[in-house]
């Protein structure tokens, strides 16, 4: 066998030759089988993509850098599980783009963090952590609380979104502005209209002030939105996916 390989060692062209075929192998195990999986992510029942008013939230995370802190992707370990819930599953990010798991916990993994404090908890905790967790490290963001949200280009973000794969349709993004100022007005006329388009949303002022949208409202609406579309009272992981 030595022997043989002496063969290929002493020929630099035929080892060149015989690595690319040995490579070719291993990628082509790897690759074909995508070509006839209809899809590598199980459907889940529940997942939508996300508002305007939370997308633009999703924006204000990726901007300040929150995921340098923080991770949104709880691992299917015993650990993890109990302390923040259901592991979490490919289909929840499925309109992330980017996807926001991150590779550092400073601060506590987010991805369920959707439900878990009110919304008055989240702006307080924004504006200044400390406030309510004496020995936090996290930076204060009370600029968040007074700028408002500018959401003039609301409608290419749908579309941006939407050319990377995520089912926008035209109706919503010619709808974003209204749907974003519906989200925080529960009175407002676009309501149905709106709810019909984003099944399960949550409508309601965020930051405490209803008299202006400021990115307070987007972060927090986007905070209260994750890890909660998939009910997992109900949840059956498909057979494949056991
Ligand atoms: C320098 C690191 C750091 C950055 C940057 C950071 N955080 Fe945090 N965060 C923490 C730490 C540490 C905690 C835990 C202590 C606490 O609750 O304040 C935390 C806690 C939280 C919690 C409560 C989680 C829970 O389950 O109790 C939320 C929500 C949160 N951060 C959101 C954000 C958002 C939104 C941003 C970006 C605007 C952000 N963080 C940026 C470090 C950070």
């Amino acid at each position: 066998m030595l022997d043989r390989h002496e063969f290929l060692e002493k020929r630099g062209l035929v080892l060149t030759v015989a690595i690319l075929i040995t490579v070719a192998i291993g990628g082509i195990v790897e690759i074909a089988p995508l070509f006839y999986l209809e899809s590598t992510i199980e459907k889940v029942k529940g997942v939508r993509p996300y508002t305007p008013l939370e997308l633009a939230g999703r924006n204000i995370y990726v901007r300040e850098g929150c995921y340098v802190c923080h991770s949104q992707m709880v691992r299917p370990l015993r650990d993890e599980v109990e302390r923040y819930g259901h592991y979490s599953l490919a289909a929840e990010s499925m309109y992330d783009h980017p996807f926001q798991w991150g590779s550092k916990r400073s601060g506590p993994d987010l991805a369920r963090v959707g439900g878990k404090y009110s919304d008055s908890w989240q702006r307080q905790h924004l504006i200044d952590p400390r406030s309510v967790v004496p020995e936090s490290i996290m930076p204060p963001y009370k600029f968040l609380d007074e700028k408002p949200l500018d959401y003039s280009l609301v409608e290419n973000w749908l579309k941006a979104n939407r050319a990377v794969g995520v089912p926008y349709t035209d109706e919503m993004v010619e709808n974003a502005g209204a749907d974003l100022a519906a989200q925080v007005d529960p009175f407002s006329e676009n309501y149905d209209a709106f709810m019909a388009r984003y099944p399960g949303a949550l409508v309601r002022d965020f930051d405490g002030d209803p008299r202006r949208i400021t990115e307070m409202d987007a972060i927090i609406a986007y905070l209260q939105v994750l890890g909660t579309m998939v009910d997992f009272s109900t949840y059956e992981p498909e057979e494949n996916y056991r």
